[in-house]
């Protein structure tokens, strides 16, 4: 918000705490993502039986949508009068941007286009009561109190994805999704169709699509990681038929929401496989896929498999008018394509230099004809390896690394980071979490994305479309499951993308969200609500350390214990940096006047030999998994066993690391201990060789470290010296196998705490 705004919003309050009155209750407009410019003005805008709209056809969409909002909303039945009234204005620059301004007896909404009047028609709706959502309005009137607002989007794709591959949902929820994304004011829905799992669009010319590759056998228990695997041996499965998906498409347009559909290729495509072997390289029987992971059965590159793919994609783009069809070109291990004939004779008669170019001759080749089609095409980073073809829009997601790359080659990126926006992560360190995939993408670190990555110059950044949440369903076999992960990270997307930096504040954010959540009751959407948990720091500063608990909303208190018993609210309120001088734990949990509201926090500190010292690295961590810095390796604190993207845990992407830590004067030492995060189906390895020495860089010992199943890696070595320097040398784990996850690709090393004693 501005500097006017706020100016206006404090003479507001005031006003509101002096003549508050019975007919009119008055808020602060709490809209979510936050306008570009409000300024509330005296008196209210009167809805009731008396009230016309008008709009001619320029506004059809928006227009209807608010007639109906309303009448079906409340008892309130509305004539075509102007007092609502949509106008033409060609001075509005940004095609999406408004002006809403509510005055006493008129409400006007000005725009270029009729997606412009949409947003400020769903800012509108916002002002209302959150029972229009469901007509559970009885009431005949309702007052809105005046102000104007001026508002357009910071990026033009904002867009939320959504794989119907791994698990299937009905088109009703389908629609809900799109009414999500229009009610937020984002534009795009990524709906991501093909997958080794399941086949979900009725392609006609190849019914076994729908017969076999649309089913699996059985469906993986439990995680990934979980061993053994256990089956749930039950058949699951379906598709869309073509007639629904016209129909979801021709809902989303109602919403002004474009839907861009992914059709896999050449990987994530065993389903295909399983019912037309002739697509693979070795032309076997494969099933259709029912764990997760990376694949080696691949479309081959052999012209019957490009005449399948031209087939399949004639269909869809019938089916779908967006401008981008997304391609997929994501996690394609090309060990089939190494051993297979037809695939090397391509190379050779293409003269292509190895697979990654067949990869690029791949995803060119259907460029090419997709553009003679008139479309663009969309792909997954990957696509930028061994080459990019000639129109592509690269989906950044393995990092930002892909971004910077496209867009310095001028090519059109929108940002998918996993760190910020894959929403399939764990959003909270509660241990009663539903099971995810992993990582931790809490709503903050969402809300904090700039989806512009610092190495592009103002030139460069026009490259970026824009951001989108990510939703792989691996781990989310219902509706409800999905919203949970979705919901409230979905909020935090929309003000990435549309709201300027300026206006952004996390906190204000949080506390419309509260607001937003009652909205979201009437409309029956399943969130996560973690917005009465608690974050700690430890802060060592001057030899003195302290621990400082936060929670989000400054209108709630904390209160703790530090005997392991757990607080109440009897329990001491906290008001300021507990002290730290030995170890202890913290228990603490977020309370209003009545009761707790969120879960139990708890931090033990463990207050060893190095902390408060210093701590130095030869490499930065990635700057998406730079947690609180090398200092948070020996701050007394071990990051989570499960979420290896909370702060104490720092990433490094293949690279060799040595630490040296600084204990200030020479210090008896008995033992170090390390710890490694080890996610192999996120590509996150333990180091192979782990050294440690006390003499000038010199090695006193080694470790070697076998492949483990286990999440945390565990190094303990025992000492006995005397020593005021400890040196480490951590050795990345190199390049993923064959058969695991990411295979070919880097591997992660995560570590967390070294712990002195
Ligand atoms: C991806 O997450 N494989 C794009
Ligand atoms: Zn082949």
């Amino acid at each position: 918000m501005n500097v006017k705004t706020i100016v206006v919003f404090c003479l507001f309050i005031s006003f509101l705490f002096s003549c508050k009155s019975e007919e009119h209750t008055v808020e602060i407009p709490q809209i979510i993502p936050v306008p570009n410019e409000v300024t509330i003005n005296d008196g209210y805008f009167v809805l009731d039986n008396s009230v016309g709209i008008f709009y001619d056809d320029t506004f059809k969409i928006s227009g209807d949508f608010l007639k109906n909002f309303i009448q079906e909303g409340s008892d309130i039945k509305l004539d075509d009068t102007d007092d609502i009234q949509f106008i033409l204005d060609q001075t509005i620059e940004n095609t999406e941007g408004y002006k809403l301004e509510i005055q006493p007896y008129k409400i006007t909404i000005r725009a270029k286009t009729d997606r412009g009047a949409f947003y400020a028609v769903q800012t509108l709706r916002q002002l209302l009561p959150p029972e229009f959502e469901d007509n559970r309005l009885s009431k005949k009137k309702v007052s809105i109190q005046c102000m104007t607002i001026t508002d357009a989007p910071q990026f033009n794709y904002r867009g939320m994805h959504l794989d119907v591959g791994r698990h299937l949902f009905s088109v009703d929820f389908i629609k809900k999704y799109i009414d999500a994304l229009a009610m937020l004011k984002m534009n795009t829905f990524h709906w991501h169709l093909t997958e080794d799992q399941g086949w979900r669009i009725e392609i006609k010319k190849y019914p076994k699509l729908q017969e076999v590759a649309a089913y699996r056998n059985e469906t993986l228990i439990g995680h990934y990681s979980d061993q053994p695997h256990q089956f749930d041996g039950k058949r699951y499965g379906g598709f869309y038929t073509q007639n629904e998906i016209k129909d979801v498409v021709a809902y989303a347009q109602s919403r002004h929401v474009t839907v861009i559909p992914e059709i896999e290729l050449p990987g994530h495509a065993q389903a295909a496989i399983s019912a037309y072997p002739n697509l693979g390289c070795t032309g076997e029987q494969v099933d259709v896929v029912t764990k997760w992971g990376v694949f080696e059965h691949i479309y081959c590159s052999k012209d019957e498999t490009f005449d399948f793919l031209e087939d399949v994609l004639d269909e869809v783009i019938e089916l779908f008018p967006s401008e981008y069809i997304h391609i997929g070109g994501d996690e394609a291990p090309e060990t089939k394509w190494k051993t297979c004939k037809q695939c090397q004779n391509r190379i050779e008669t293409e003269g292509l230099k190895d697979e990654h170019e067949l990869q690029n001759y791949f995803i060119t080749r259907i460029e090419k004809y997709l553009n003679t089609k008139g479309k663009q095409i969309i792909g997954w980073d990957e696509i930028l390896e061994g080459g990019l073809a000639p129109n592509a829009t690269v989906m950044s997601w393995r990092g930002t690394e892909g971004a910077v790359e496209a867009a310095k080659q001028k090519h059109n990126v929108v940002m998918t980071p996993t760190s910020h926006c894959y929403f399939d992560y764990y959003q909270s360190t509660n241990s009663d979490e539903p099971t995810a995939i992993g990582g931790y993408l809490p709503l903050e670190k969402v809300y904090r994305f700039n989806p512009i990555p610092s190495e592009l110059n103002e030139e460069e950044a026009k490259y970026i479309l824009g951001a989108q949440g990510n939703i792989w369903t691996e781990y989310m076999p219902t509706e409800d499951q999905v919203e949970y992960m979705a919901f409230p990270r979905i909020l935090a997307m929309s003000e990435v993308v549309w709201s300027k930096n300026e206006n952004k504040d996390y906190s204000d954010f949080t506390k419309r969200v509260e607001h937003f959540n009652k909205r979201l009751d009437v409309l029956d959407v399943n969130y996560a609500n973690h917005l009465y948990e608690i974050s700690g720091e430890l802060i060592s500063e001057d030899h003195k350390t302290e621990y400082e608990l936060t929670t989000t909303l400054d209108d709630k208190t904390i209160r703790f214990t530090l005997d392991s018993s757990q607080p109440n609210l009897e329990s001491q309120i906290c008001t300021q940096p507990i002290p730290v001088e030995n170890s202890k734990t913290i228990k603490a949990a977020v309370f209003d006047t009545e009761k707790q509201l969120g879960s139990i926090f708890t931090e033990t500190i463990n207050y060893h030999k190095a902390v408060g010292k210093t701590v130095t690295i030869n490499k930065e961590p990635s700057p998406v998994y730079s947690g609180s810095g090398a200092q948070g390796l020996i701050n007394g604190i071990s990051g989570s066993d499960t979420r290896y993207g909370d702060k104490e845990w720092l990433g490094f992407w293949g690279e060799d690391l040595e630490i040296t830590i600084d204990l200030g004067e020479e210090t008896e030492i008995n033992s170090i201990e390390t710890r490694f995060y080890n996610g192999t189906g996120q590509w996150i390895y333990a180091p192979k060789l782990v050294e440690f020495g006390f003499s000038s860089h010199g090695i006193d010992s080694k470790v070697e470290i076998q492949n483990s199943e286990e999440t945390i890696v565990d190094i303990i070595i025992k000492a006995d010296v005397n020593t005021r320097n400890i040196y480490l040398r951590f050795h990345n784990y190199g390049i993923i196998p064959d058969g695991k996850q990411g295979a070919g690709q880097k591997a992660w090393t995560f570590i967390d705490e070294i712990i002195i004693n």
